[in-house]
């Protein structure tokens, strides 16, 4: 824990890693999260693949490549991706499969996995992979979502967005739960009130009723949201333009997190989503309400036990269907950390 805002560990989950259009085949690059160096490459056959960066031979990052590579990522031949320093060859499990110009290969290299690897799944037009703390596998899969075939003849992506926020997954998730805030931060006109909110196993939703206000008046529109764990999550807006948000928070470190959105919309006549109006207006305006929650964000600290009211909605609920991502944090381990942090917050 290297901040003093956040008594919390990283929750284990599926996370976004990279959009699929990013990464072609015999493509690689480097990538950071949960503060590991990695690589992501995809290989001949079409698969992803994700390996911790450094070579295990002298420690080259596997993410950099050389020659015609340069600006790119190392070389990938097969299923294989190359070390730029020295030739070795890994696959995507991790385990060595040659040494070009070794006679024998050393036995801690031969068959052995000699670098970490991480589960990988690719759906909804993204590449996701499965963190866990002590590296253990997979315990549900990624949901896949209809609306984002990327030859869904209904609906095509409007609009991405990236930004990089200094903060803590958790806190960004708990924004939806937090029902009062819309009206403050965000200026909507009452204070919507969460209707079904189900908690159920590693999946959560809700949804808020909401008042928007448009050029053409207040129109009632209706947001859905949607958990499948801690990383992936979804957004259906309804009222204005039907919109599908794929909004992908992934910690990079204990400081900062990367915030992906993939907005989906319904194609026009043309077969493309329509610029401009309404429907870059509903993108824009969600875009707009991460900046407002940016600097609370940026500069909040996490209460274990805040001070909460009747109006609050499900908070308190919310945090106790998160606790169960943190693997391991018995509450003798959640003493610690709060310890930790008031001490060093003083
Ligand atoms: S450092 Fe990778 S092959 Fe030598
Ligand atoms: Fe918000």
């Amino acid at each position: 824990m290297s901040n003093n805002r956040y008594p919390l560990p990283q929750p284990k989950g599926w996370f976004f890693a990279a959009y699929s259009e990013d990464l072609e085949v015999g493509q690689s690059r480097p990538l950071t999260y949960f503060g590991e160096d990695m690589v992501i490459f995809r290989t001949e056959s079409g698969e992803v693949k994700i390996l911790e960066a450094y070579c295990p031979h002298m420690g080259a990052h596997l993410g950099y490549g050389i020659h015609e590579h340069v600006g790119k990522g190392g070389e990938v031949q097969g299923e294989t991706i190359v070390c730029p320093f020295h030739g070795w060859r890994f696959n995507g499990e991790g385990v060595c499969e040659e040494v070009p110009y070794a006679k024998n290969m050393p036995p801690k290299v031969k068959d052995q996995q000699c670098l970490k690897s991480w589960p990988v799944q690719e759906k909804n037009q993204i590449i996701w992979f499965w963190y866990h703390p002590d590296s253990a596998a997979p315990e549900y899969d990624v949901i896949e979502i209809p609306e984002t075939a990327a030859d869904h003849p209904e609906w095509g992506t409007a609009v991405k967005y990236h930004q990089r926020i200094r903060t803590h997954v958790q806190d960004m998730a708990e924004n939806g739960a937090d029902p009062a805030h819309f009206q403050y931060v965000h200026g909507t006109m009452d204070v919507p009130v969460p209707e079904d909110a189900v908690f159920e196993g590693h999946r959560r939703s809700a949804v808020l009723p909401s008042k928007m206000p448009t050029p053409r008046g207040v129109i009632d529109g209706c947001i859905e949201f949607q958990n499948n764990g801690p990383g992936q999550s979804w957004v259906k807006f309804t009222g204005i333009c039907d919109t599908l948000q794929q909004a992908c928070v992934t910690p990079i470190d204990d400081e900062y997190v990367d915030v992906n959105f993939f907005f989906l919309q319904k194609r026009g006549e043309s077969g493309e989503v329509p610029k401009g109006g309404v429907n870059e207006a509903i993108c824009q305006n969600i875009i707009q309400q991460l900046r407002e929650d940016t600097p609370i964000w940026e500069h909040k600290k996490y209460w274990n036990s805040p001070l909460l009211c009747d109006g609050d909605g499900p908070i308190s609920k919310f945090r106790k269907w998160y606790s169960q991502f943190y693997e391991g944090f018995t509450e003798e381990k959640q003493a610690e950390y709060t310890q930790r942090f008031l001490r060093e917050a003083s």
